[in-house]
């Protein structure tokens, strides 16, 4: 999946009632090994990387691309918030050449259940909004992630198909900037 080429990048920092919203800086690699490293985070995202592997390949500046939020809360990042062009080889598309802007969300699970990931998600997709107008945004996510398909759910997504990817079932959805919980 390449990412959002063509915008301008980055925005100012986005403020939201308690976090901030800002591209990946180098102080933010601890956060992001922990990240990929949690066994939790990836339950339904193919499994955990070891430390070690992550401590020598993780750059030092992960993340900074078009569309990768960083979000920080009391001035650490708890998790990411990503916008990239879904591969247009993979099954789940609302447009026939494929491309279209997918959601993506990771957070660190001490802070799971206070809706941080939805603030932070609503936020992305309020500048998405601005930046890309009148574009859907899609998300796919295993149905056996029921915190994700809660989240996927509040912020406006709604159900376009079901398909079989890697061993499990997804749920693949959009968002209409119009209707959109987020915007
Ligand atoms: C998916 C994920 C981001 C969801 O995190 P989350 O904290 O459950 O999501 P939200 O920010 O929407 O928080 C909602 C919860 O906070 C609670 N909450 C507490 N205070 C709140 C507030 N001020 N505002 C909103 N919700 C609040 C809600 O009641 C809800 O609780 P519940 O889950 O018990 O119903 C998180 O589980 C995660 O990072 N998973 C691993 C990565 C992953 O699987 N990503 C999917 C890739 S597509």
């Amino acid at each position: 999946m390449s990412g959002l080429e063509s915008v301008a990048w980055p925005p100012d920092p986005i403020r939201t009632e308690r976090l901030v919203l800002r591209e990946a800086e180098a102080g933010d690699r601890a956060a992001f090994i922990e990240l990929f490293a949690s066994a939790d985070v990836h339950t339904y995202l193919g499994g955990p990387r070891p430390r070690d592997e992550l401590e020598r390949a993780v750059p030092e500046v992960p993340g900074r691309r078009p569309g990768v939020f960083v979000a920080v809360l009391d001035g650490a990042m708890v998790g990411t918030v990503s916008l990239d062009r879904r591969d247009a080889e993979r099954p789940g598309h609302i447009r026939p050449e494929g491309g279209e802007a997918e959601l993506g969300y990771m957070f660190l699970p001490e802070v799971w259940g206070c809706g941080y990931a939805g603030e932070a998600c609503g936020a992305a997709l309020g500048w998405f909004d601005g930046a890309f107008p009148g574009e859907p945004v899609v998300l796919c996510t295993q149905t056996a992630n029921v915190r994700s398909m809660r989240l996927a759910v509040r912020l406006g997504f709604v159900e376009v198909e079901r398909f079989e990817e890697f061993g499990a079932e997804q749920w693949f959805g959009a968002r209409s900037p119009l209707t959109g919980a987020g915007s």
